[in-house]
This record gives C-alpha cells, sequence and structure tokens, in this order.
C-alpha cells in the first residue's frame, strides 16, 4: 500500500509555496484548516479524523483514507464543488479508476460513495475538504450498503498531487466549460431521485445542470432548480 509522504507530495507539487501539514489522526482536517490558517496557502492532510463533517450537518466515517483540506485565501470560485469532483475524477482516471460524481458532492465508486467533498468558507479562507475512502475499510451497519472503500492500490501520494494541479486548470474555466466536464462523470442524470425542498422529501426526473450548477429536475409539480437542498 503506498502512503502519503509530504516530501515526494512537494516534489511533484506545481506550488512550491504550499505549506503541508500531515497528521496520522486528527479530529476534522477542515476544523484544524480554521484554527491555523494564515493568508498562505496550506495543505492539511490526515489519514484518519475522529469527528470528520460531511454537508448539511452529516458526519462523515474517515477511519482509514486520505482525508485532506486545500486551504487558500478567500475568493469566489463559481462551481466549486462541482470544479473538485471534477478534478478528483480525473486524478483517478490517471490511476485507470473510474469515478463517477453524484449531485452535488458525493464521490461515487461502483455505485457506491467512495468519498465527499465539503467547502467551506471561513473568515479569509476558503477550505476546500475532500474524503476518500482509499483503503480497505469495515462500515459500520448503518452505511454498509451505500459506502464503499478501493478496492484497488493507488499512489496516494499522485492521486492528492493530481487533485490540485487539476484544480488550478479548472479554476481558470469557464461554467459551460465545467458543466460539460463534469457531465463526463455524471452519475445523476437521468435517474429517478428522491431529494429533499423546503423541509420536504419530493421525487422526480435529474434532467441537466443549470449554469449556475444547480440541478434541474422534472417533478409532477414542474421543473425544480435545487441549490441547496440533498439527493437522498
Ligand atoms: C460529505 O460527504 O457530505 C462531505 C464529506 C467531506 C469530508 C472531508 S474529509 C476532509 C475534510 N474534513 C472534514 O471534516 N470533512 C472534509
Amino acid at each position: 500500500m503506498y502512503k502519503l509522504n509530504p516530501e515526494a507530495l512537494k516534489a511533484y507539487l506545481n506550488n512550491n509555496n504550499l505549506e503541508i501539514k500531515f497528521y496520522k489522526e486528527i479530529d476534522s482536517t477542515n476544523n484544524e484548516a480554521k484554527k491555523i490558517f494564515n493568508e498562505k496557502p496550506l495543505l492539511i492532510i490526515a489519514n484518519k479524523q475522529t469527528a470528520g463533517r460531511g454537508r448539511q450537518g452529516h458526519s462523515f466515517f474517515s477511519p482509514n483514507g486520505l482525508y485532506f483540506s486545500y486551504v487558500l485565501p478567500f475568493k469566489e470560485y463559481p462551481l466549486l464543488t462541482l470544479s473538485v469532483g471534477i478534478a478528483i475524477a480525473q486524478a483517478f482516471r490517471k490511476q485507470g479508476i473510474s469515478i463517477k460524481l453524484k449531485w452535488v458532492n458525493d464521490i461515487i465508486y461502483k455505485d457506491r460513495k467512495l468519498g465527499g467533498i465539503l467547502c467551506e468558507h471561513h473568515q479569509d479562507a476558503l477550505i476546500i475538504g475532500v474524503g476518500l475512502n482509499i483503503y480497505p475499510t469495515v462500515f459500520p451497519e448503518a452505511l454498509k450498503d451505500k459506502a464503499i472503500s478501493l478496492d484497488k492500490t493507488i499512489d496516494s501520494n499522485l492521486l492528492l498531487v493530481a487533485i490540485i494541479n487539476e484544480l488550478y486548470i479548472l479554476f481558470n474555466m469557464t461554467p459551460q466549460q465545467l458543466i460539460e466536464l463534469w457531465k463526463e462523470a455524471n452519475w445523476t442524470l437521468n435517474k429517478e431521485i428522491q431529494f429533499t425542498y423546503n423541509n420536504e422529501i419530493l421525487s422526480g426526473k435529474a434532467i441537466d445542470i443549470a449554469l449556475n450548477g444547480s440541478l434541474i429536475i422534472a417533478t409532477t409539480k414542474g421543473l425544480i432548480n435545487l441549490d441547496s437542498g440533498e439527493i437522498l
């Protein structure tokens, strides 16, 4: 099994100014980012999180994998979460692994959740949090049918570097280009889905992604543009 090696990471990264902090175990790399960010780009990596967080207040099971926060001075990047997903899918593809993207922040492998993305804004920091269960993992009963860990060996240094380097390319793309790329790895479109909307559970067919990144769903009540809800 390849393990992360900060020296190897530094050697591969295009950004030499990046400070890298590596933890065997931490509560949450996103929480740590909020505590220690100080203007300079920062990469916080952990092998295990004891209080990993997901979107919508969910916890994120993070026992043994690649969990990191890439922290930059705050700036608005359009379609950020979708861009991070694209970067992840492309980085896995470089190692021969096919990853799909479930709107808006889930990373799907073999139709199950391999990981997720949690982007946050805290004071002057933009925190891009990514969790990927890339090592063999035994999931608790409640997650067993939905979650998966990778069943192949990959080079986690190369994976992480490819995600970050790819992000810089995506940051310069237009929303149209990003949506086209996202659709290449799409897992959600053309599926019947259930989703939460205004505190209700609704269902419909996911038909497209709008230019602002929202998911367009055809329901019996008409088209719904979902921008902050959750797909179940
Ligand atoms: C989700 O599935 O809703 C998003 C999960 C995001 C998990 C990553 S792991 C690194 C970073 N630190 C956290 O506490 N969460 C993100």
